[in-house]
């Protein structure tokens, strides 16, 4: 595969597992998953991760990879590379790996004292690539295999921190986020 094709696919695989984040936090809000409770003095979770902000992001990045499914072919001809067609399997446990990998890295923040909001450098980039290469793998190893060749996650680790400080510093700019982290 040339580099660009690689890129290409690393962006385009990985898109329903960036959305949710993102999602979650314009719709987030309402009741914590948690329910407020507390493990050790400290919240579960804390009142960050909310159930409409999960099923929000979960369900937004179910419809970013049915759209991308409809656009591979054409996108692909344009760009002159082959693009992945996400199966039900993958389209279902990318954004839900996501979602899962940052609830638990919230919870793994709580028990470490830091509290909602606190930044976790290097966590807070990757907890959601690694819960949706989990889950995506667990959901559909063939898939997942013939996709994320270790090139393509080499390129995920490298570009999504980079593409994460760089929409969260926006949405913190447009006064959506209260932390650009
Ligand atoms: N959000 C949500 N549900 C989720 C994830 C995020 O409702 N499962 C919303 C919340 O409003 C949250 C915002 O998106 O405040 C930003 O998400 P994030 O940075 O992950 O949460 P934090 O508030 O920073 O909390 P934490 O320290 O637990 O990461
Ligand atoms: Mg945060």
């Amino acid at each position: 595969m040339a580099v660009f094709e690689i890129v290409a696919t690393a962006f385009w695989a990985m898109l329903p597992a960036y959305v949710p984040n993102n999602a979650a936090v314009l719709f987030g809000g309402g009741a914590p998953i948690d329910g407020g409770r507390t493990w050790g003095g400290r919240r579960v979770l804390g009142d960050g991760k909310t159930w409409r902000g999960t099923i929000a992001g979960w369900g937004t990045g179910m419809l970013v990879a049915l759209a991308l499914n409809q656009l591979a072919d054409p996108a692909g001809d344009v760009l002159g590379v082959s693009l992945p067609i996400f199966p039900d399997s993958a389209l279902v446990a990318l954004p839900l790996g996501a979602m899962l990998g940052d609830i638990g890295a919230s919870f793994l923040k709580r028990r470490s004292g830091r509290e909602r909001g606190a930044p976790f450098p290097g966590l807070d980039q990757l907890d959601f690539v690694v819960g949706a290469l989990v889950l995506a793998f667990l959901a559909n190893p063939g898939w997942f295999s013939d996709t994320f060749t270790l090139p393509v996650i080499t390129v995920v680790i490298v570009l999504t921190p980079v593409l994460h400080v760089a929409t969260n510093g926006i949405a913190y700019a447009l006064g959506l986020k209260d932390e650009p982290w």
